[in-house]
């Protein structure tokens, strides 16, 4: 059988093996093949090495002259969808202000939430659009988007519609997750909310397929552990995944939930202490580190290389949203990890591809070998480095999914 199409001018093929995640020390594990080929047939790959190894026969050729190449990023953690804007927060915070504070005063994730729920879908798909796309440009081809700035449960339901339309326009994989953001503000309707969330919002999503995982943020000004917990339980009694936005300001038990629910990643982990990167290194759950939060927080920088040291499997996303994170860019939230949590070139490469697909449950990407999807970028340079070396400007030249070149 010959293969569809084969590229060369691979300068370097650089890429992680094997579906399962990478803890401590095999994330540093990136296999770099020089002047490599990449052989691929109906949006798939047939066949990775280096070009003076391939014996086939290819119906097309396509030489790129040169360049490095690297799996498509995944991008494990986005808000992509919202209204509204958080430009009076910003300028509050640059005064003084916290975002806890911000928050606890009626504004920050609430103002967004009340911009979110006003809007129709098709103005949410329009606003999201070309921030999907732009995370795309730089390199990801994967990426997740959460709802979370719903609150009611119909707005819940109408941010998953948004989500399901740009999936099914977007030339990226969309995944997406429904996201259990704030309680309400009065503390006597919090457990009535839970149990609507419980009885409603998750059957039809599950029903819908409208999520593959539910989240629930942590923390002292949003989700108590008993709560969550109620949700996540309920969750997987609908075949849902869990995960959790945790640790991020406070440790309150997050991480500990997270691990004892098997949870497939806990998210953020700024404020984690020494117990609780040993409980993620110690099991499967991925811990997914969100550098763009704390560039533009100014809170700690989660430990990245404490995790790794440890044993811990870490995977690396914008988390693009307006509050916290408004980095439109998967390969610069890399180059942050590499500056900001101490991570070394390969585990950044790791955290934003392997690492990422399985903090989503995926096991067919993040990696450039024989059966996965072929997902990958074309660098503007000869090598892989510089993806993570640049900043303010766009390291990838070429941006491929399924087979096929979408842009870049
Ligand atoms: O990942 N911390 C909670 N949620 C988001 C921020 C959302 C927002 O500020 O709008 C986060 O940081
Ligand atoms: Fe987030």
């Amino acid at each position: 059988m010959k293969t569809e199409l084969l590229i060369t001018g691979i300068s370097q093929l650089a890429t992680a093996e094997g579906a399962s995640a990478k803890h401590g020390r095999s994330m540093s594990e990136l296999k770099v093949v020089q002047d490599a080929a990449l052989a691929i047939s109906g949006g798939s790959i047939d066949w990775v090495g280096a070009r003076s190894d391939w014996t086939g026969e290819a119906v097309a050729t396509l030489d790129l002259g040169g360049a490095a190449v690297l799996p498509g990023l995944i991008d494990p953690h986005t808000h992509a969808v919202w209204a509204g804007d958080r430009l009076a927060d910003f300028e509050a915070r640059v005064a003084g202000a916290t975002y806890e504070q911000i928050l606890l005063a009626g504004g920050g994730i609430r103002s967004t939430v009340r911009a979110t729920a006003a809007a129709s879908i098709e103005e949410l798909v329009a606003l999201a659009r070309p921030r999907v796309e732009a995370l795309l440009r730089s390199g990801a081809t994967t990426i997740e988007v959460k709802s979370g700035y719903g609150f009611a449960i119909s707005a819940e339901i109408a941010m998953l519609d948004s989500i399901a339309t740009l999936a099914a326009e977007s030339q990226a994989r969309i995944i997406a997750t429904l996201l259990i953001h704030l309680p309400p503000v009065e503390s006597g309707e919090r457990s009535r909310y839970v149990e609507q969330v419980c009885a409603e919002l998750i059957p039809e999503v599950a029903r819908r397929g409208l999520a593959s995982a539910v989240d629930v943020f942590v923390e002292r000004e949003a989700w108590h552990v008993a709560e969550a917990e109620q949700m996540f339980v309920c969750a997987k009694n609908h075949g849902l995944a869990v995960k959790l936005h945790s640790d991020q300001f406070h440790s309150i038990g997050g991480v500990e939930l997270g691990v004892r629910m098997g949870a497939l990643s806990v998210d953020h982990l700024e404020a984690a202490g020494a117990a609780q990167i040993e409980a993620i290194a110690a099991s499967a759950t991925v811990a997914t580190i969100l550098p763009g939060v704390s560039l533009h927080l100014g809170i700690p920088a989660a430990p990245g290389r404490r995790l790794i040291d440890v044993g811990a499997a870490v995977a690396v996303g914008t988390d693009l949203n307006p509050g916290s994170s408004p980095l439109y860019s998967s390969a610069g939230a890399l180059g942050l990890a590499v500056r900001m949590n101490g991570l070394r070139a390969q585990e950044a490469i790791v955290a934003g591809t392997v690492n990422a697909a399985c903090a989503l449950g995926l096991s067919d990407r993040g990696r450039l070998e024989a059966g996965c999807v072929a997902d990958f970028v074309v660098l503007q340079t000869k090598d892989w480095r510089e993806l993570v070396y640049v900043m303010g400007a766009n390291p990838v030249r070429e941006v491929w999914v399924g087979g096929r070149r979408v842009g870049g």
